[in-house]
Formats: C-alpha cells, structure tokens, sequence
C-alpha cells in the first residue's frame, strides 16, 4: 500500500519521480488546446474522497481539479457532517469507506487520525495537513522552486516566524532533497527537535537564528506563512503578533537575499502581517505558480499512490 503520509517517510526516488512527472504534466496542459482533455486519463473509473477537518480553499480545488483532469471522480466530505465527527471510530471509517472508494486524502488536526486511516483502510491515504506536517504544500514548493531556478540541492531555503506544521515539512524536504534551511523566529516558536533531527541525519545543514536579517543573507529562498495557524488558539493571537513582527517579510528582508531570491508562501496570507504587499506582488514572488503547482504536484502523488 503507498500512502503519501509525509515527505521523511517516503523514498528520496519517488520524490524525485513526482516533482518530474508533475513537470511534465504541467506542460502538457500548457501544450495543449485550452479547454481539451488531458490525453492520458489514469484514474478513470476511480473515487476519490476528500476528506476535510478543517477549512480549505487550495487543498480542495486543486485535489477535486487534479481527480478530474485524469478521468477520476471525487466525493468532498466534511468530517463533521459524517460519523466520524460524531463517534464512529476512525478505523471503521477506514475500512468502510475502502470499500465504496479508491483513495482517501484528509485534512485533519491531530497526526494520529491520519495515521489510524493509513493503518486500517485498504486503499491509499494521502496527507492533505495535519497540525504536524503538510508536505503536499512542500512538494509544491519544490516543485516551484526548480521550474524557476533549477535543482534545489544545495540551495539556502530561509523559513520565517512560526516553526509550524508546513515549517516541519520543509525541514523533512530539506533532508530528502538535499538542501539547507535556515529556521528565523522566536525561541517559543522553533521547530520541534525531531523534524530538525531528521534533515541534520540526512546530510543537511539546519541553522536557528533569531536575528532575520543575517538569516536572510544569500538566501535562495524566502518563506513565510501566517503567524497564527488553524490549529493554534485565536486567544493568543496578540501575542503571537508582537513576537513575530521582527519577521516579517518586507523589502528590507528580501533585499538580505540573492538578488534572484524567490519568495513563497503557502497562502493563505495575511497581507501587512507575515508579509507585505510590496513582497507579495513583487520580483521575487512566485505565490501564483506555487499555487497552481499543488495541482500538478497531488496529480502525481495519487498517481504514485495507485501506481497508475
Ligand atoms: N496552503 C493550503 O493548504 O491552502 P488551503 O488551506 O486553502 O488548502
């Protein structure tokens, strides 16, 4: 069974093989008459259900996009709307829905559902967030960076403010693609140990510094996400701003960077927070393509996942 649960517990090769497939993909889409038909429709006749926790705009679109460009079908599920929500264990959830479906992804809080649906449903299961990881965004990512820049091995990726969820898969990234991250935020908000542990095993080179502007210097890339997250507390938003606003990404910090740095951000953004406008909708930001690539990227990882 391939599930796509994180980005450390699949095979560098297979990575490798689906930023390249998605490529390809992509430009296929390009090459072809607006409007037509993908040429190749892998899941044909198959059902996908998309299963969602927690809000979503990206995440939804582009799986629900990507099943149907490659023949299949979807079914979008909220989990508070099923037994699940309601008591019905994850397990027989799992097992139930293998029997009416082909593959699973889900969006959900706690890392531990994701793993009881991987460990009792019959047909794959793909991670679309957890409060621990995101790494379908990170594949994205990835996949961004090389169109623009060419290989990431080697590269300087430079994370600012909150060492949250999707932080930890590009750490997981960095060990499996072979580049170096440095994490820039307030010590209350470093990433966990273990997700910093992994890409050092892995040959990479991990920094913590608190000071932005000499972690920016000759960055490849700059990352930013929200300074409070779906899974962290709107209580402690306040304070969570006045800790974070030293990193902020503006002008001032990009200018630290290559001159041909890329900026990313996941979306959604909080403009004049994490990131100003003037960052956003400038030179180095490449937020649109990154979007657009969760499509091109999830395609190949469900195609990796049913081996079609
Ligand atoms: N980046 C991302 O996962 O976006 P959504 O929350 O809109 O799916």
């Amino acid at each position: 069974m391939k599930h796509f649960l994180d980005i450390h517990k699949t095979d560098p090769a297979d990575l490798r093989a689906m930023i390249d497939q998605a490529g390809r993909m992509k430009q296929a889409r390009l090459d072809r008459p607006k409007g037509a038909a993908d040429d190749t429709q892998p899941l044909a006749g198959r059902m996908v259900a998309l299963i969602f926790e927690k809000p979503s705009t990206r995440t939804r679109v582009s799986f629900d996009v990507g099943v149907r460009q490659m023949g299949g079908e979807t079914m979008v599920l909220s989990g508070s709307d099923m037994q699940l929500g309601h008591g019905e264990t994850i397990a027989d959830t799992a097992r139930v829905l293998s029997r009416y479906v082909d593959l699973i992804m889900i969006r959900t809080f706690d890392e531990a559902v994701l793993t009881e649906m991987a460990e009792y449903a019959d047909v794959p299961v793909i991670n679309g967030l957890t409060d621990r990881t995101h790494p379908c965004q990170i594949m994205a990512d990835v996949m961004t960076y090389e169109e623009h820049r060419g290989p990431i091995s080697g590269k300087k990726v430079v994370w600012t403010g909150d060492g949250n969820n999707v932080c930890a898969s590009f750490l997981h990234a960095a060990g499996q693609f072979g580049f170096d991250l440095t994490f820039t935020g307030p010590a209350q908000l470093d990433p966990e140990a273990d997700f910093v542990g992994f890409a050092r095993s892995k040959g990479s080179s991990i920094t913590i510094e608190r000071d932005a502007h000499k972690a920016v210097r000759d960055a490849d890339l700059v990352v930013a996400d929200t300074w409070v997250s779906m899974h962290d507390a709107q209580s402690a938003r306040e304070r969570r701003h006045n800790m974070l606003r030293p990193y902020q990404v503006n002008a001032a910090l990009m200018a630290q960077a290559k001159p041909d740095a890329l900026f990313m951000h996941c979306l959604p953004a909080h403009r004049e927070e994490e990131v100003t406008s003037q960052v956003m909708d400038g030179p180095h930001s490449v937020i649109w393509d990154e979007a657009e690539n969760r499509l091109h990227a999830q395609k190949a990882i469900m195609r990796w996942c049913l081996g079609v």
